[in-house]
């Protein structure tokens, strides 16, 4: 079994679609273990996303979810990190397969519906980031 944590973007969450996001993960025999909804602070968004810290996108990045509303989950299944991110498609929901959620949901490269952790050690440092105690 393994955990990722999966983000439900402001742009997902404006849309009425958070329901019909968590089905596609229910339906491919993964489990929401941990869900909550918070706007979150842009200090925790700058950790969460430290990797990209620098790239030209960034700052841009962390104000498309600062203090906005977003859901934070843990999901719980098999092959769940790679699982996760095969049904969250390409970054850029152009690219993104047919029936992926960022085909489905996503409006723009920056504005793409979810987040899926891209390994185990970004998995475990994320669900410590957004799970804190
Ligand atoms: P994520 O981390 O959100 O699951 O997405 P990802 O691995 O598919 O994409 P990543 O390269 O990690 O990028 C993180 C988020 O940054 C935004 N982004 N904007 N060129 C751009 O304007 C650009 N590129 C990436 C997206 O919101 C992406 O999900
Ligand atoms: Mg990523």
């Amino acid at each position: 079994m393994e955990r990722t944590l999966v983000l439900i973007k402001p742009d997902a969450v404006k849309k009425n679609i958070i329901g019909k996001i968590i089905s596609i993960y229910e339906e491919h025999n993964l489990v929401v273990e941990k869900l909550k909804m918070i706007s979150p602070t842009r200090k925790l968004l700058r950790e969460h996303y430290e990797e990209h810290e620098g790239k030209s996108f960034f700052e841009e990045l962390l104000s498309s979810l600062d203090s906005k509303e977003i859901i934070v989950m843990i999901i719980r299944g098999e092959r769940a990190i790679s699982v996760v991110r095969s049904l969250n498609g390409a970054t850029d929901p152009v690219k993104a397969k047919e029936g992926t959620v960022r085909n489905l949901y996503g409006s723009s490269i920056r504005h793409n519906a979810v987040h899926g952790s891209s390994d185990t050690e970004a998995a475990e440092r994320e669900i410590k980031i957004w799970f804190a105690g």
